[in-house]
């Protein structure tokens, strides 16, 4: 996994600087040891996955899955409408996000697929859940925070103060003991670790009833074709689903910079250096190699051989999905079998927590 350890975020916190240092050990025990680990992760429904998602994290699934752990991926779209009120193109969203999935090579016979609101056991952990985090502790959440902010908004929901307890619920409900994702998902990870102990002691004595997962760190993601976060909303990322005209296209208005000789420095060059990073990631060559490969014949030339190296690398992924996406039934079937999977193991954790905080009256 060596683009995994690729970290370059500056200011860590301790509790990041833990789960630097152990993300590479994690991913040697997960290869050596699969059958440990139940693997819970997933993205909200909020459309098809782009480039930075597959080598972000999509890429690292099919690892985990191509190993055998054992994987449950959540469509959560709750989560979904933290930041939003419509729910219309929810169903659109699960449908490219299945297809995205099988593109790049997850596999719903191995990896479990299935989207939380259909699991009415795992929304009802939230309450139990809700019981043993005090106000405080959602208040300062720095996630939290820096979403509210992003959203510019004044009228903060509810659910958006407590959505890492539904995420605690989320990984839970199957006892997850190994999170993948980016180090924005750590508050999250440490409050479903606060949630599984309080619980334990409160009503097992203490004992293992749930899991205190682990984030597995994801490494951090390319920039957009602009230089900005590679976002759904900013019209600067390439979706897997892209056809190699389109890729082209969104590469060509790439930005550069206005030195002529391509060299790889992240600091001063972070456009020219996102680029290079992306075509290290197709072909596996260093980004220092290919600046000095390209070098004077400058940005242009970038350009054009980023975008065959991107197009070859997504072909056969492209290919494949285009072999499901006129099939609904199933892409919903998928999801259905994902879904009873998912209710089954729900069931019979709330019906065990609900037992030992004797809520069963009859
Ligand atoms: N919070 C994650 C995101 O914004 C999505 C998510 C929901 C998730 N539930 C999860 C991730 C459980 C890991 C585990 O992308």
């Amino acid at each position: 996994m060596p683009n995994v350890f690729d970290f370059t975020f500056g200011n860590e916190t301790d509790s990041l600087k833990e789960c630097i240092a152990r993300s590479p050990i994690l991913w040697d025990e997960l290869e050596k040891q699969p059958s440990k680990f139940r693997v819970l992760t997933g993205e909200r429904t909020t459309g098809a996955l782009h480039i930075g998602h597959y080598f972000g994290s999509l890429k690292s699934r099919v690892t985990l899955q191509n190993w055998g752990v054992d994987m449950f991926l959540v469509l959560a779209d709750y989560q979904a409408i933290t930041d939003r009120t419509s729910t219309e193109k929810l169903k659109e969203s699960i449908n490219e996000i299945i297809l995205d999935y099988l593109a790049v090579g997850l596999q719903p016979e191995k990896t479990t697929i299935f989207c939380h609101s259909m699991i009415p056991s795992l929304n009802q952990l939230m309450l139990p859940f809700l019981s043993v985090v005090t106000m405080s502790e959602l208040q300062r959440n720095p996630t939290v925070k820096e979403e509210i902010a992003l959203s510019g908004t004044r009228s903060v929901s509810g659910l958006m103060m407590t959505y890492p307890v539904h995420q605690a619920a989320d990984i839970l409900f199957c006892k997850g003991n190994v999170v993948p994702g980016g180090k924005d998902q750590l508050p999250h990870i440490e409050l479903t670790r606060l949630i599984a102990r309080r619980i334990n002691k409160l009503y097992f004595n203490g004992e293992n009833f749930f899991p205190e997962p682990e984030l597995l760190l994801s490494a951090p993601m390319l920039l957009g074709i602009d230089g900005r976060k590679m976002g759904k909303s900013l019209h600067n990322a390439i979706y897997i689903k892209m056809t190699a005209d389109e890729t082209a296209q969104l590469i060509k208005r790439a930005k550069t910079d206005s030195e002529i000789n391509i060299s790889y420095d992240p600091n001063n060059r972070p456009e020219v250096a996102n680029l290079l990073r992306l075509y290290s990631l197709c072909t596996g060559v260093s980004p220092e190699t290919i600046a000095n490969q390209i070098g004077a014949k400058g940005a242009s030339a970038l350009k054009k051989n980023l975008t065959e190296v991107v197009n070859e690398y997504f072909r056969p992924m492209r290919e494949r999905r285009k072999e499901y996406v006129g099939d609904k039934a199933f892409i919903w079937k998928i999801l259905k079998d994902g879904n009873s999977k998912a209710n089954e193991i729900a069931n019979k954790t709330l019906n065990e927590l609900s037992k030992a905080m004797h809520m069963q009256y009859y």
